[in-house]
């Protein structure tokens, strides 16, 4: 499933991308190689970041 429409980034990738670097959904997008367009995706992309992070913790 796409997070992201407007750059095609996938939920899987966000989710790899928070396991193996620090930052914010959208410094994960830029280290993708991408940047927000309509920015509808990164409150949603937020929390799949904190989950993805708090599954590491356990
Ligand atoms: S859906 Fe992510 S920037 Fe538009």
């Amino acid at each position: 499933m796409y997070i992201c429409i407007c750059n095609a980034i996938r939920e899987t990738d966000l989710r790899r991308a928070a396991c193996e670097q620090r930052g914010d959904a959208e410094a994960l997008y830029a280290r993708l190689g991408f940047a927000p367009q309509c920015r509808q995706c990164l409150e949603e992309a937020e929390e799949i970041v904190t989950e993805a992070r708090s599954c590491l913790a356990v």
